[in-house]
């Protein structure tokens, strides 16, 4: 049998073996944190200190962390607790479909939403987000990363401009938490959702950062546990494991970032000793996610193909795997139909290395020189 290799992080990362550890010993806490008993207590404290440490990774005041059960309720907590009929939100139209559906659903209630394309690069200029506005206009929401292409939006630009004309700025970061800098305030952030299971921590944890001052409805009613803002008592195992992850990821963050610009240029190099046709899908990107066109070539049987081989990738996002859809973000950067059903994602992480880049790309070869692709066009000077 092949060696597997795992290169799929965008879809979820390994969780860390540290985390692994932190999980097994939070597992042992007996108390709610909700209860006034030395053992309740003893939760809150460690609940507590789980916060502290990742609100102050993001710059931001503890009481302004949310948990939540992932990246998806984070979202969706934004927008069905803030909007109201009538009001209008910019987006753009590369976002992860946990943006774009709830949106979609609002709008059934009143709410609009302008939905801005990317340039050629992928990436969403404010000046085009700026563009959409409208007086009823309340919120921004813009992506950090995208998590097909690894585009990295300028969110600095974007906040800037939200704050001239005076709108909530959101962000899905869960592409970009531990992986770029990312802080709030200095951002001009309002809300910001992010994920554990990115970045090595456990599957089904998540967070939603709202700056204070910003009121909006819980999306799970119940008891006062988060500040009143998520009611349900806490997945304290899971906070903890995704603190740790953080505190692991930020610790490696640039060096990480250097691996990967490594890892990506191993990656395409060998592609090109080995006269493989391809376009790179998305220019400026996050350099772990490497979106490829092979011209010719379904993306769906080379990512069969490629798991034959041991490789994990994927096509177009995994949320959307096990459709035949062409990616929306590949469609909105305006590739053609053809073109985005013929790409495919690898995305490499902590644990991976050159060597499994290396490894991967040759096998691409292989599996390319097997099914036979077109001839490359001459390039175009
Ligand atoms: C950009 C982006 N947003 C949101 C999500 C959803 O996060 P979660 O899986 O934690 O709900 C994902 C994960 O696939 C993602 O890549």
């Amino acid at each position: 049998m092949n060696e597997q290799v795992y290169c799929d992080y965008a879809a979820t990362a390994p969780l860390r073996p540290e985390v692994q550890a932190a999980l097994a010993e939070a597992g042992r806490l007996e108390g709610n944190p909700s209860s006034i008993h030395w053992a309740g207590q003893t939760a809150k404290v460690h609940l507590e200190r789980a916060r502290s440490s990742v609100a102050a990774a993001l710059g931001v005041e503890p009481r302004e962390i949310i948990f939540t059960s992932g990246g998806t309720e984070a979202n969706n907590t934004v927008f069905a607790g803030l909007l109201q009929p009538g009001d209008h939100v910019v987006t753009s139209a590369i976002e992860h479909p946990c943006v774009q559906r709830p949106l979609e659903r609002l709008a059934k209630w009143g709410v609009t939403f302008s939905t801005v394309a990317p340039d050629a690069t992928g990436a969403v200029q404010a000046g085009d987000l700026e563009q959409a506005l409208r007086p009823e206009t309340r919120l921004i929401s813009l992506m950090a990363v995208n998590n097909e292409t690894g585009v990295i939006n300028d969110l600095a630009a974007a906040g800037e401009m939200a704050a001239q004309h005076n709108i909530l700025f959101h962000t899905d970061a869960v592409q970009a938490l531990g992986k770029i800098p990312l802080n709030a305030a200095q951002l001009g952030l309002h809300f910001l959702a992010a994920s554990a299971h990115k970045i090595g921590g456990p599957k089904g944890m998540g967070l939603l950062l709202a700056r204070s001052g910003t009121p909006f409805m819980p999306l799970l009613a119940g008891g006062s546990q988060e500040n009143s803002h998520r009611g349900g008592t806490e997945n304290l195992a899971g906070i903890i494991g995704f603190a740790k992850a953080l505190e692991l990821a930020l610790a490696e963050q640039e060096e990480l970032h250097k691996r990967q610009a490594a890892i990506r240029k191993t990656f395409l190099a060998t592609l090109d000793r080995n006269r493989v046709h391809y376009r790179l899908n998305g220019a400026g990107a996050y350099p772990g996610i490497i979106n490829i066109q092979l011209p010719g070539i379904g993306g769906q049987a080379m990512v069969m193909n490629m798991d034959a081989e041991g490789f994990a990738i994927s096509y177009g996002s995994s949320c959307a795997s096990g459709t035949a859809e062409p990616s929306h973000v590949l469609l909105a950067m305006g590739l053609t139909e053809q073109a985005a059903a013929e790409s495919i994602r690898f995305s490499f992480g902590y644990g991976s290395s050159e060597a499994q880049a290396e490894g991967a790309a040759a096998a691409v070869s292989r599996v390319v020189a097997r099914m036979g692709q077109p001839a490359a066009e001459p390039a175009v000077s």
